[in-house]
């Protein structure tokens, strides 16, 4: 990165970069002129995010959830930048005592471990100037009722933090806790419960309203482009934490 903050000459990989946060971070990215790798499961996906973001992008099709393609995916990556990591890969949401443990461990088996295998075999790469920031959550620092088990996985990914700042310094590593946010993410539950949902979280946030993937996408950007940060976990909830 430039004194200015600029990233150009730069590289990227987004780990679910073909949609919601991380395809807003990809923009904003390639914005600030860092050549981008955008990774997802779906070819399809990728491709439309691709058609989207214009010049500048690349896709890899890659499930982080099997270690061994994500590890031949980043012995291929030359000259790391930064990585974002902001995959979602389901949750088991509900009260504490109905959701079943077999539950929590699939929401760690869909968001820790393939965070986790994007990061190990992702920090191996990295440029001694780089960033690795994670796409975090509010449930792990606020009560967020029905979302335990998602608090469990981001409180794991947030407490590997620090340690990772300072094992992998001078590279810097941060993460972004989004409120709720909206993505495609919830575009899976039925139009009429997500416009109540997301009104009455409006309501309860300090600046009425929710989160936009853009929001999200700009702390990250300030998180790599900001060479004095390291170590952080950055709320970007409207406040919502607070209240
Ligand atoms: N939206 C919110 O309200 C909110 C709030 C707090 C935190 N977050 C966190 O923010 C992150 C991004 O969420 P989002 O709302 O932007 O989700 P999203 O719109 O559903 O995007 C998820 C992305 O992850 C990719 N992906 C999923 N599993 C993958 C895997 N195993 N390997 C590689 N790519 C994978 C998806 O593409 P494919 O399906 O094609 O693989 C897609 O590109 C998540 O970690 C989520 O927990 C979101």
């Amino acid at each position: 990165m430039t004194v200015d903050g600029t990233l150009s000459g730069q590289t990227a990989v987004v780990v679910g970069g073909s949609s919601g946060i991380g395809f807003a971070s990809a923009r904003a990215l390639l914005s600030a002129g860092a050549a981008v790798t955008i990774v997802g499961r779906s070819d399809e996906r990728l491709t439309k995010a691709a058609g989207s973001l214009g010049s500048g992008v690349a896709t890899a099709s890659v499930d982080c959830a099997d270690e061994s393609a994500a590890a031949t995916f980043f012995e291929g990556v030359q000259n790391l930048d930064h990585l974002v990591i902001s995959l979602a890969g389901g949750a088991a949401l509900g009260p504490f005592t109905e959701v079943p443990v077999q539950g929590v461990r699939e929401t760690f088996d869909g968001k820790f471990w393939p965070y986790l295998i994007a990061m190990h075999h992702g920090a191996k790469r990295l440029s001694d100037t780089g960033t690795m920031t994670l796409v975090t959550g509010a449930s792990a620092i606020a009560a967020v009722p029905s979302a335990s088990s998602l608090g469990a996985v981001n409180g794991a990914l947030e407490g590997v933090i620090k340690t990772l700042a300072v094992e992998l310094a001078p590279r810097r590593v941060n993460a972004v806790s989004p409120g709720l946010t909206d993505t495609e993410a919830w575009s899976r539950i039925p139009d009429e419960i997500r416009e109540g949902m997301y009104a009455q979280s409006a309501a309860d946030t300090p600046v009425g309203r929710i989160g936009q993937p853009e929001d999200v996408a700009n702390a990250v950007l300030a998180c790599i482009q900001n060479g004095f940060l390291t170590g952080l976990v950055l709320p970007c909830d409207g406040g919502k934490r607070l209240v």
